[in-house]
């Protein structure tokens, strides 16, 4: 049988010099698991727009449709603010999420032991947390229309709509459901039905489709702004949190930020399953391409790294390979390796982006 086909677009900034890392444990996982990727490179963002002038090509695009899972690093930089919004890197990873139909965004927020006391909120309030916010990924405000700055009167409107159908929220709903079930049992949904009518369809779909097909998962509504208070306030009451594509973006850098750095979490984009049972898939880290410290080796792999576990989990079916990587990250973490995000000023000599994937290899090589 031929080796599932993996899409690498390492991207910008951080992007490349994470990837690199990821790498290196995909080479393990076939030297040392029998688990051999077919690997294919590509660009996305700002490094395709440099090549092609556009931030992602549509050849790029058609690999990604076939490939069995992307991997993404990050896109984005301030040597691309200044172009027209419709070339703009961002482009490029909407138009990957949109033409493969990612509509379920898993962002696991999950602390570390080690990193407990690296949280900004206090140590008891964070300490075991284990949340995944699955945010709608291609519709709402980002792709709704019409979009544009129009000339109205004397002045300019800029203009974006939120729009929601029935099939999309239900189907959004169903995906945190099913992984409910493989969790705690619970699922909470945000949106603003106070003031907003698709916050209304919302919060009726996600009923029915409870109601209908999941009495036996706990479910709750909230508002998305005192879903943003209550998890800096006591962020375990949550289990799973559904919600749309906007308010999805804000809540979880919130819930990762709980987790003590950005560079820790990953996450998974899902499609519709295709014919051999596979959805369609991107892993990427949450964080972006970091900018300020591209090109130095300062650079946390871990959430690029743990985006790969996640796609060993969810398209290739490898739980427990997963599981092994997950344990080396937790490992090195426990035996103190710490990238600059995860330090204070005063806590000592960081260790390099390829200093943190050596640790990763060897705590591997150990569970052996
Ligand atoms: C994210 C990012 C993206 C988003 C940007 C880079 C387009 O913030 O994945 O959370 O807004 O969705
Ligand atoms: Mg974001």
């Amino acid at each position: 049988m031929a080796n599932p086909s993996l899409l690498i677009l390492a991207g910008d900034g951080i992007g490349p010099e994470v990837m690199g890392q990821v790498v290196r444990i995909i080479d393990w996982f076939g030297e040392k698991r029998s688990l051999a990727f077919d690997v294919e490179h590509d660009l996305v963002g700002g490094a395709a727009y440099d090549k092609h002038g556009t931030p992602l090509h549509d050849d790029t695009m058609a690999k990604a449709l076939a490939a069995d899972a992307v991997l993404l690093g990050a896109v984005g930089g301030p040597k691309y603010d200044a172009l027209d919004f419709s070339v703009k890197p961002e482009r490029g990873l909407l138009r990957l999420r949109k033409e493969m139909d990612l509509f379920s965004n898993l962002r696991p927020a999950q602390c570390f032991d080690a990193l407990a006391d690296f949280s900004s909120l206090k140590k008891d309030i964070v300490a075991g947390l284990d949340i995944m916010i699955v945010r709608e990924l291609t519709s709402g405000v980002y792709f709704g229309e019409p979009r544009g700055i129009f000339e109205e009167g004397n002045e300019r409107v800029g203009i974006n709509t939120q729009r929601y159908t029935e099939s999309e929220i239900d189907r959004v709903a169903r995906s945190a459901f099913e992984l409910a079930r493989r969790r705690n049992n619970k699922v909470c949904s945000m949106e603003k039905a106070n003031v907003m009518e698709s916050g209304i369809l919302w919060r009726e779909v996600v009923q029915k489709v409870h109601d209908e097909d999941y009495p036996d998962v706990e479910l709750t509504h909230m508002y998305a702004d005192n879903g943003a208070m209550q998890l800096v306030r006591a962020p375990k009451q949550f289990d799973v949190i559904v919600t749309d594509n906007l308010f999805g973006d804000i809540l979880s850098d919130c819930a990762a930020m709980l987790t003590g750095s950005l560079g820790m979490l990953p996450s998974a984009s899902l499609g519709a399953p295709n014919a051999d049972g596979r959805p369609k898939a991107l892993y990427e880290p949450v964080h972006g391409s970091a900018p300020d410290i591209a090109g130095q080796g300062k650079a946390n792999p871990i959430a690029c790294i743990l985006s790969f576990a996640m796609a060993l989990r969810y398209s290739f079916d490898q739980g427990e390979e997963a599981a092994r990587l997950e344990k080396a990250v937790e490992q090195v973490l426990a035996d103190g390796a710490r990238t600059a995000d995860l330090m204070g000023p005063e806590d000592g000599t960081p260790i390099s982006t390829s200093e943190m994937g050596d640790a990763i290899l060897a705590a591997l090589d150990a569970s052996l």
